[in-house]
């Protein structure tokens, strides 16, 4: 079993859509629990929202948690699971929930959005919250405009040059799909995780992600 935890300081850089999209990805391959571990429990009541459409089955489970204690037994699912996608919370001081979940999981997603202001949060995460712990990561662009010619490149050099991190191959565009919505009655619904319009730019990164934890395991 591997437990990947989708971890930040910043918030709103889609740490909730990424793990939600890509454990629904790989739930129709492989045995996926999804552990929200955001006090807020926003993954918990998205897929909750989405788990109540008689029409879609969600490919994984999900539960939450924010007990460090809880946390840390996580390997106890290892029969029952291949793969943990974690949810976590933006605080900029790390907190028991979070610290035991870094100490536990296998690899780090972080999400990465343009604008000057999400440069330093991610210097952060990288520095305070993955680095001292030895803890595989890689940075996932995110809410990539689509019609720029240059943001992914340019964002992909902030990364590289000047955090010296690596990344994902592939990013996720800013989408429609990935947005909440408002129903004919006026209340917001979530996205379906994994649609066919998520899928388009998630399937990229879940295949990419199988592939590093893959190697991860050849090479521990
Ligand atoms: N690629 C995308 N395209 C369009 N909308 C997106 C995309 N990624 C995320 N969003 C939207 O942006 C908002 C923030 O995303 P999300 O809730 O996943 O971020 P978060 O980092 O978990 O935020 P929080 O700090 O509230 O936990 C949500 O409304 C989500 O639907
Ligand atoms: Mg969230």
């Amino acid at each position: 079993m591997r437990i990947i935890v989708v971890a930040g300081q910043k918030g709103g850089i889609g740490r909730t859509t990424v793990t939600l999209n890509l454990a629904a990805i790989a739930g129709r391959y492989q045995r996926v629990m999804v552990v929200d571990a955001d006090a807020r429990m926003q993954a918990q009541s998205w897929m909750s929202a989405v788990d109540g459409e008689t029409e879609y089955e969600l490919p994984c489970d999900y539960t939450a948690s924010v007990d460090p204690g809880a946390l840390r037994q996580l390997r106890r699912l290892e029969e029952s699971y291949d793969l943990l996608f974690v949810d976590t919370s933006a605080d900029t001081e790390i907190n028991p929930a979070l610290e035991a979940v870094l100490d536990v999981a296998d690899l780090a997603i972080v999400p990465f959005i343009s604008g000057a202001v999400n440069v330093a949060p991610l210097r952060r995460t990288v520095d305070e919250y993955l680095r001292p712990r030895g803890l595989s990561f890689r940075i996932l662009l995110n809410m990539i405009d689509g019609r720029s010619r240059s943001q992914g490149a340019n964002l992909r050099r902030v990364v590289e040059n000047d955090l010296n991190s690596p990344l994902f191959s592939s990013h996720v565009r800013l989408s429609p799909g990935l947005a909440w919505g408002i129903d004919r009655a006026g209340s917001l619904r979530p996205p379906i995780p994994g649609d066919i319009s998520a899928a388009t730019d998630f399937l990229p990164v879940a295949l990419e992600l199988l592939h590093v934890l893959e190697r991860g395991r050849r090479h521990p």
